[in-house]
Parts: structure tokens; C-alpha cells; sequence
């Protein structure tokens, strides 16, 4: 009895300080952390992005991942409080919006339907549920959303540029005074150029190279800053560095936007009290030429710090030889907040060496091709002029070689103040390179002197894919590096030479694999708008977006880019509102399509890519009539999305016709080749399904010939053709051969890239290093990233799977792995695929997110007899058949390449065994 009562007392002491413990820390006591039963929902999400500050639609819709601690569990109703106030929503009242109990398993696209918001506040959100037996979470932890200006009339600051003209008038700065203490203060900016905003000396914000280039004249992006803590009682004063960036960049000798940068900032400030204070660009602000002298994307920068004025940012300073900043028209198209991840920099690099190829030349190796610019920390008499310059090759004698970055000067120069240490890095430009070259330098520099700042557009890292041959995930890295480095505020082909477009066959080849590694759905909200401004009236969509290299009338694979990324944003995020909202847009498309084609087959010759950067020529006109079909298909399924059946079935029909065509063109049913039977031919052509039955085994093996025997598994495709290369071979039984090539290390294949000393992948299946497109650093191949989330971890949706609702488990065991694992943060939750197998049988881990489930193949040898499979110990397969009884798995069944299990959400480890 005394035991037990001793007992009690060490619970009941361990609870107190345990409740001591989580009442200073903030920690819950692990026990409480697991409770039973739905958990509260975590990840909240406003128009895809958390917390964000400039929400400038008047539904944004809020997306939220479930937990719950049951298998088997979905949401069956839900709840959002949306409050002005954050005392207001911890007494669990909504006054903005209470949903009140919602009956809806939707917790990806939930659109907000409270009181009308207003511009410039901030809103605070939370959301509970209810599970599939009724029973209520607890509440989120709140979250926050902030409006930005919701009408073009709230709007009030113009347009300015600097005093000089175009080479002048890089500073800009306005001095007010507020009388009383700030309560709340937003400041929006945006610029045909690149700007630094700083408010009382103090830089605001992290985003660099701000706002993301779009076609300035029909669209500009501002960015939402909350600058009370900036603010303060009495003067005050707002600074603005501005540089050109690709408002100003001449581009493949075509005209640029406009001939000097400009900036155009507002500021909406409420005092204590009420008041309303706001500021905004005008004649009244005042300008000067500053230390940045020259600025350009290309160019680089060149900065004499010797120009600096201490103090330009703050009150009081006395503006002598500032003269009244111009107001001038600047853009008058639409004002759309930056609703997506800025340009950061994002890590920095240490050089893992530094070698002196010449006196006085120090080459600096970051041991990682990447994006961004060098830091430089120097020390030295002023005047003294350092310059550094930025390459992705070496030649032999350790030199740099820049010969593929073409005319990108791709430069930085800084001119020392003099006395103490500096410290420089560039604002306005970036660059693309591994080695950095340091000249001019006062004394000898070390290892320290030199950092590289990665920058690019700061996506999440969503997915993680790894496996037991070890190229596979030195493909990835590379990969992955490639894929951030080629997201400046679009998606872009290469970050070093003079170029570094949104070309759109790039962008639509490797937006499944960039959706897989990370989160892209904010970015490619935004880029689909731009894809939009960019439509010609005609319907016709450019080669690269915004347009400024190419030209419309572009290849078929670069137009195409716009549907396929609407119907990705559909697939992964369940996006119905950008299909609604690009409706329009794309059946202009179509039309556009249906004008170039003849009897159902596309008869123009557009572009000049066809299978870009092949080894082996597929027919232009072939590949333009597979993008005409497979459009017209997409478009069709975007219609049934809509719930626009009527013409859902005319593009169906419409689509039937073309396939009947493409067969009628361009199948040998004598030989089962398509074309010319090149690998990119047959693969697109099953990709579509189109061989007939009785010829797909005969197509299909045709491929299979050309990979293995015609050319030792090796790719003879371009970029487009292998997209759908290594999926087809998978679907027609030819996993082993598709690892195979994966996993190849002779040219041309990516795994030669990497045994080529490769941190990026290259724009060329070749290795060169001259003055020829030969870019270090092109996402396009980068397409079977997706491949190996998909194939070889399977982490799949059925067809026509929306947002992993449902989700298909289906690791292809290839031969030569002995295990694989895949993990994707996708829009519903963490979904997970991890196998291995032994001697003894295969392991498969997977986890389901709440509100989902899936279709689980746990792979086994087709010739296993009598394979028995367990779940975490349980028996749920033996002797044939399904035993029913552990949670969550509702069924099984025999399939060709394993037992497959039919699972609600949750974790699960499969153990399959056999003879
Ligand atoms: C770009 C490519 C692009 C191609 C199409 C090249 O200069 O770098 O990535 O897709 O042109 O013409």
C-alpha cells in the first residue's frame, strides 16, 4: 500500500515538473505529445505559402496537413477561425470568418468565404477537424496571413527614377516624421530593376535581386514588408538603392524594356490611435548617383566604395548634391504581389581550395557549381581596384575558362574605401560558376578572403531520394543543385552565360522532377501568370517567358509548356483555380493548334528544337503532331476537372481523330517502328499508348532493341524524348533496362557527367569546354529525377490521381538495387516508400498521409510460390490469400510483380518472404 502510495507521489511529481518543464520550454511532456486519437492539423498553408505577408486576393485558399495518431483516418469535416486579432482567436472565435463545422474531407484547397478582407491587414487563422468517427482535433496552432493592396485604387505612389538619367541616380531617399508611436506599418515596393530598401538605416527584408522579373510592361510584382519595428516616433527616413536587373538588360540584341530602371514604393502606416500614415514615391523624393556605378545581370557590378555616404539612409542627413527624383510612367500594367518564394541567398560555400595559376591571379574553387555571387573580405590602401570574375571551367593550367559563358562579362569590381577591413558583396547581378578568379587583390589572400553566396528563388526541399547504388544519388545531388540554380524568380535554362531564360521546354521537361525534390506550388502559380501575359492574342505561346530570346511561332515542346503546367499544378495540388483561371488561355492554345493542322496532323513547321540536343534526329513534324495530340488530350482532361463535360468530349473526340492520324503518319506497322524508330520516336508513341494492341509488344521490344543492342544501353534522345524514355520502358516491362541506364556511366548517360568531375548537370550529353552552347549547369536533363521518386521508390497516383488522395505504392525492385527510398512532403502530407530486400525477402516502409490512401505493391520475384507477407510481425498474406484483421489494410491481391495491399493512412512495414 505504502509502495503504492510512494508510487503515485513520484507520478504525480514527474507530471508537475514535467508541466514545469513544458510551461518554461514550450515543450509538451512526451507522453501528451502522442495523444490518441486526430492531432491537430500542422503545415498551414494561405495560397501555398505559410504565413505569408502579401495575400492580394480577395479568396485566397488555405491548405492544411492532417495528423492523427489511428491508421485508417481521414477528415470528415473541419473548422477555420479566421480572426483580425490574435487574443481573438485564442478564445477560439472567428470574427472574420467562423466556417462553423464544414462536412468535407478538402483540406488541400479550401477557399476562404468570411467578411471582406481588407488591404494592408493582418489576419490570424487556425483549423480543427473531425475524423471518420466523429471526433474533433484540437486546434492548430495559429497562423497568419496579410493582405497586401486588393484594388488597383489603393494605389496611390508613382512611378521615379534617378535624377541623371540612365547611368545616374542609383539612391533614392524621402524623409517624414510621425507623430506618435506606430501600430501597425506595411510598405510595398516594386521596380522595373532591382532594389535594396532600407528604413532608418536598417536593411528591410532578405530578398535580393527583388522583385522576380516579369513582362514589365503588362505586369509588375511588389513585395510586402511589416516595417513598424523600423518606424519610429519623430524623423524617419526611407532609402532605395536601385540597379537595372532585366529591365535593362540587353538581351540577344533585342530591345530592352526601357532605358532606366525605376521604383515605386508606398508606405500605409497606422498610428496608436488610428491615424493614418502614408508615403509614397514621388517628385519629393531625392536622388544621387551612389557607390554602385554600373549593375547589370550580365555584366556584373562595379562598386567604388569610396562613393559611399554614410548616413544616406537615415534623417537628418544633409542632402547636398541630391537633386528631386524624376517621375516618370514607368509600367502601367497590372500591380500583382510577389505571392511566392523570393530570391535569398540561400547558404554560403567555403572554397574547398585556392590555387595561384599566375602572379598576383587567385582562383578560388567553391567545389560546387552554383549560382549566386562571391563575398569578399579585403583589407587595403582606397582606391585600389579588386576584381573578380566567375567561370565554371578551369583550363589545364588552372587558368579559368569562360569560354562558354559567351559574352557575359560575368564580373564584379570593387574599389576599396580604404583603413579598416571591408567587406563586398554585389547586389544587382548574379552569376553562375564554380571557380571565382581574384585579381587586383592588396597582398595575399587566404582561404577566408573569399565565400560564394548560393543564391536563387528560396523553394522548400520537399523530397529526399536515395538508394544503394550510389551514382543514383550522386545523380540527384547534381540534379537538385541544377534545379535551384536554375529558379531565378522563373525557371530558367542556365545561370551563367548571356542568356539565363524562362526557355519553356526546360521548364515543362523538369517541372515533375522540381515538384518532387521541392516546393514549387507558389512558383508556378506565379509562372503560369506569366506564361499568360505572354500568350499572344493569336493563342501562340513563346519560346521563352518572359519573352526576350526566341520568338513565338516556337516549337511545339516549348508552347506546351503552358498546359503541361497547369495540368501538373492540377495533379500535384489539386489546383482547380488555375485551370479555371487559364481556361480561356489554353483553348486559345488549342485553336491555335487545330489553325497549324491539317486532316488532324499537324502540318507547320514551328521552332527549330524538335528532340533538342539528341543524338540520334526524330522527325520534327513527328514530334510536333505528339505535342498537338497530347495537348489536345491534357485539355480534355482539364475539362472533365472543370466538370465541363460537354467539352471534355469534343477535345476527346477531337483528340481520337489525331491519334488515328498519327498512326495513319507515322506507324510502320510492317517494321512496329514509329518515324524513324528512333529511341524518342517509339517511346513518345507508346507514352500515349498508341500503338495498336496487337503492335505495342512489337513497339515496345523495338525500343528495347535500340537502348540495349543497337546502342549498349545507352540514350540517343534529346531532352524531350528521354522525359518519356525511361517511364515508357518501366510501363513495358523493362525496368531493369531503364536502371540500367540510370545507373550508365559512359557517354553519353548522366551518371558520365558525374564520373567527369559534374556538380551540375550539363546542357550537352557531350563533355565540352569551348566556346559552343556548352552550359556546366541546364536543368533539361534533369527529367529522371522524377523517374526515381517514381520508378525506382514508387511513390505514384493512379491516372488521373489528384493532390495523392489516392496514392499507388509501386517500387520497381530494379536488379541492380538492393534498396530504395523516397520521401516527398506532398500537399496532403509526408508520403514515404522505402524498400530493401535480402536473401530472405523484401521490406517495403510506407507511410500514408491522413486523408489518403493507397495502392501498396510490395514487390516480389514473379516465380516466388506461396510468398508470405507481414505488417510489422501481423500475417496479412499466406497461402494465396489475403488475411483480413490488421488496421488500416483493407484488402490484398496477387499481382504480377507482388502482393499488393490496399491501405488507409498511416505507417506500415511490410515484410514479403517466400520460396
Ligand atoms: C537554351 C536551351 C533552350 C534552347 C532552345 C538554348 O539556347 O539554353 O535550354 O531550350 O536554346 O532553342
Amino acid at each position: 500500500m505504502a509502495k503504492g502510495r510512494n508510487f503515485l507521489k513520484r507520478v504525480r511529481i514527474l507530471v508537475r515538473l514535467a508541466g514545469l518543464v513544458s510551461f518554461v520550454s514550450g515543450w509538451a511532456p512526451f507522453w501528451a505529445q502522442s495523444t490518441a486519437g486526430p492531432g491537430a492539423p500542422n503545415t498551414l498553408r494561405c495560397e501555398y505559402m505559410e504565413d505569408p505577408l502579401g495575400v492580394d486576393t480577395t479568396e485566397p485558399r488555405f491548405q492544411w496537413v492532417l495528423e492523427h495518431s489511428d491508421r485508417g483516418e481521414e477528415q470528415t469535416a473541419y473548422q477555420v477561425l479566421v480572426a483580425t486579432k490574435p487574443d481573438v482567436l485564442a478564445q477560439d472565435r472567428g470574427d472574420q470568418w467562423d466556417s462553423s463545422k464544414v462536412t468535407s474531407d478538402e483540406s488541400t484547397q479550401v477557399v476562404y468565404a468570411g467578411k471582406p478582407l481588407m488591404s494592408g491587414r493582418n489576419y490570424f487563422w487556425k483549423i480543427r477537424y473531425w475524423d471518420k468517427e466523429g471526433r474533433a482535433s484540437a486546434y492548430s496552432k495559429p497562423a497568419r496571413f496579410g493582405t497586401a493592396l486588393l484594388k488597383s485604387s489603393d494605389w496611390k505612389a508613382s512611378w521615379i527614377a534617378g535624377a541623371g538619367g540612365a547611368a545616374k541616380g542609383n539612391e533614392f531617399r524621402k524623409e517624414f516624421t510621425i507623430q506618435g508611436k506606430v501600430a501597425g506599418a506595411r510598405i510595398y515596393v516594386a521596380a522595373l530593376g532591382y532594389y535594396e530598401l532600407r528604413v532608418n538605416g536598417r536593411r528591410i527584408g532578405h530578398n535580393v535581386l527583388d522583385p522576380a522579373w516579369t513582362t514589365y510592361p503588362k505586369r509588375v510584382l511588389y513585395s510586402t514588408y511589416d516595417v513598424a519595428p523600423a518606424l519610429k516616433e519623430g524623423p524617419n527616413a526611407i532609402a532605395v538603392m536601385l540597379g537595372g536587373g532585366w529591365a535593362t538588360q540587353e538581351v540577344d540584341g533585342s530591345e530592352v524594356y526601357y532605358k532606366e530602371p525605376a521604383v515605386l514604393v508606398q508606405m500605409d502606416a497606422e498610428l496608436e490611435g488610428g491615424k493614418q500614415v502614408n508615403l509614397i514615391s514621388d517628385g519629393t523624393w531625392k536622388s544621387a548617383f551612389g557607390p554602385v556605378v554600373e549593375s547589370s545581370v550580365y555584366g556584373g557590378e562595379v562598386y567604388d566604395a569610396r562613393k559611399e555616404t554614410p548616413g544616406w539612409d537615415q534623417p537628418g542627413f544633409a542632402e547636398t548634391g541630391w537633386s528631386a527624383a524624376r517621375v516618370v510612367q514607368g509600367s502601367a500594367g497590372a500591380r500583382s504581389s510577389q505571392m511566392m518564394p523570393p530570391i535569398r541567398i540561400v547558404d554560403e560555400m567555403t572554397p574547398v581550395k585556392m590555387t595561384t595559376p599566375a602572379p598576383g591571379v587567385y582562383v578560388f574553387d567553391m567545389g560546387q557549381n552554383m549560382s549566386g555571387w562571391a563575398r569578399l573580405r579585403l583589407e587595403g590602401p582606397a582606391g585600389t581596384k579588386v576584381q573578380l570574375r566567375y567561370a565554371e571551367l578551369l583550363y589545364d593550367n588552372g587558368m579559368i575558362n569562360r569560354e562558354n559563358i559567351r559574352a557575359a562579362k560575368s564580373r564584379d569590381i570593387y574599389i576599396l574605401r580604404g583603413g579598416v577591413e571591408e567587406s563586398y558583396e554585389p547586389r544587382f547581378t548574379y552569376h553562375g560558376f564554380r571557380y571565382v578568379e581574384l585579381t587586383g587583390f592588396p597582398g595575399t589572400p587566404s582561404l577566408d578572403s573569399v565565400r560564394g553566396e548560393v543564391v536563387h528563388s528560396a523553394v522548400k526541399s520537399i523530397g529526399g531520394f536515395v538508394a544503394s547504388t550510389q551514382i543514383l544519388n550522386d545523380i540527384q545531388r547534381i540534379i537538385r543543385w541544377s534545379q535551384v540554380t536554375n529558379l531565378m524568380g522563373v525557371p530558367t535554362d542556365c545561370d551563367q552565360r548571356d542568356e539565363r531564360q524562362g526557355w519553356m521546354g526546360d521548364a515543362q521537361a523538369t517541372a515533375e522532377e522540381a515538384m518532387m525534390n521541392f516546393d514549387m506550388a507558389a512558383f508556378y502559380t506565379n509562372f503560369i501568370r506569366d506564361i499568360a501575359d505572354a500568350q499572344r492574342e493569336d493563342g501562340a505561346v513563346p519560346d521563352t517567358v518572359p519573352l526576350k530570346y526566341g520568338s513565338y511561332e516556337a516549337d511545339l515542346g516549348w508552347q506546351t509548356a503552358y498546359i503541361l503546367l497547369v495540368k501538373y499544378m492540377w495533379e500535384q495540388y489539386g489546383d482547380l483555380r488555375i485551370i479555371a483561371q487559364n481556361e480561356a488561355g489554353l483553348k486559345k492554345y488549342i485553336e491555335y493548334l487545330c489553325r497549324n493542322a491539317k486532316d488532324d496532323v499537324f502540318a507547320t513547321q514551328l521552332g527549330h528544337e524538335g528532340d533538342w540536343v539528341e543524338l540520334a534526329r526524330t522527325p520534327h513534324d513527328y514530334i510536333s503532331d505528339f505535342w498537338y495530340l497530347y495537348d489536345v488530350q491534357i485539355m480534355a482532361g482539364l475539362e472533365r476537372a472543370l466538370g465541363h463535360e460537354a467539352e471534355a468530349q469534343t477535345y476527346g473526340k477531337l483528340g481520337q481523330g489525331i491519334a488515328a492520324a498519327f498512326n495513319r503518319t507515322y506507324l510502320h506497322p510492317e517494321t512496329a517502328q514509329y518515324a524513324n524508330g528512333t529511341q524518342a520516336a517509339n517511346a513518345m508513341a507508346l507514352f500515349l499508348n498508341l500503338p495498336p494492341k496487337e503492335l505495342r509488344d512489337e513497339v515496345g521490344t523495338n525500343l528495347m532493341n535500340d537502348v540495349l543492342y543497337f546502342h549498349d544501353t545507352h540514350v540517343t534522345t534529346g531532352f524531350i524524348g528521354v522525359k518519356f524514355l525511361m517511364p515508357v520502358l518501366t510501363a513495358t516491362g523493362q525496368s531493369d533496362l531503364a536502371y540500367d541506364l540510370a545507373v550508365q556511366t559512359t557517354y553519353p548517360s548522366w551518371g558520365y557527367m558525374v564520373l567527369r568531375g559534374a556538380t551540375t548537370l550539363w546542357e550537352l550529353w557531350n563533355e565540352k569546354s569551348g566556346p559552343s552552347m556548352n552550359s556546366q549547369d541546364h536543368i533539361m536533363f534533369g527529367s529522371v529525377g522524377a523517374w526515381f521518386y517514381r520508378a525506382l521508390a514508387g511513390i505514384n497516383q493512379p491516372d488521373d490521381g489528384v493532390a495523392y488522395r489516392h496514392i499507388a505504392i509501386q517500387p520497381h525492385a530494379a536488379h541492380g538495387l538492393r534498396w530504395a527510398s523516397g520521401t516527398v512532403k506532398t500537399i496532403r502530407g509526408t508520403v514515404e516508400s522505402s524498400w530493401s530486400r535480402d536473401a530472405q525477402g523484401v521490406t517495403l516502409k510506407v507511410r500514408v498521409p491522413v486523408g489518403a490512401d493507397a495502392h501498396v505493391l510490395v514487390p516480389g520475384p514473379q516465380e516466388m510460390t506461396g510468398p508470405t507477407v507481414e505488417e510489422n510481425g501481423k500475417v496479412v498474406w499466406e497461402n494465396g490469400q489475403y488475411v483480413p484483421g490488421d488496421a488500416g489494410i483493407t484488402g490484398a491481391a496477387k499481382e504480377d510483380n507482388g502482393i499488393a495491399f490496399d491501405v488507409g493512412s498511416g505507417e506500415y512495414s511490410f515484410r514479403l518472404k517466400g520460396e
